[in-house]
């Protein structure tokens, strides 16, 4: 009986568990592309409606950096950000440089409401998908 209720309390959480790069597809990526170089982003600028990730992702990390020598703390910090900057948008603490606001605007709250696991799985998405990549 044990090993049943185990059983299924594992076939439960896999089945809900949620795919961040799912929720990216399906919520962000109209807006935010996925990956891009500096040199094409700033070519294309015209054709883009908001920056790419791998630049929101790296502009971050930039500038969410405690003195802490393990990164999970800043890791943390990140995802929280994210998630209550998602959830309410605001000129006043984004950290999108000038030249990007003055183009694209102030990201809109997003028309699909999500669940705190989807925000919780795409803010972990964004910080862990380009934990080797530059912009
Ligand atoms: C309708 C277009 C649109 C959609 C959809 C969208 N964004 Fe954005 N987003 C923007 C724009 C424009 C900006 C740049 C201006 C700003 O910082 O608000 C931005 C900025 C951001 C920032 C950077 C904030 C900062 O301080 O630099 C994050 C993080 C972000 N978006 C995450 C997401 C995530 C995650 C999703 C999907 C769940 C998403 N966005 C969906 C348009 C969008």
């Amino acid at each position: 009986m044990r090993k049943l209720l185990l059983s299924t309390v594992v076939l439960a959480t896999s089945l809900f568990a949620v795919d961040g790069y799912e929720v990216y597809k399906k919520n962000c990526k109209v807006c935010h592309v996925e990956m891009m170089s500096k040199e094409y982003a700033l070519k294309h600028i015209n054709e883009l409606s908001a920056p790419p990730m791998v630049e929101v992702s790296a502009r971050l990390k930039e500038n969410i950096k405690t003195t802490d020598e393990e990164d999970d703390v800043d890791r943390h910090l990140f995802i929280l950000f994210v998630k209550d900057y998602i959830t309410h948008p605001n000129l006043d603490y984004s950290m999108c440089n000038a030249g990007a606001i003055e183009k694209f605007g102030t990201m809109p709250p997003l028309k699909a409401k999500l669940s705190e696991a989807e925000k919780q799985a795409v803010a972990e998405w964004l910080y862990d998908r380009y934990e080797n990549a530059q912009f």
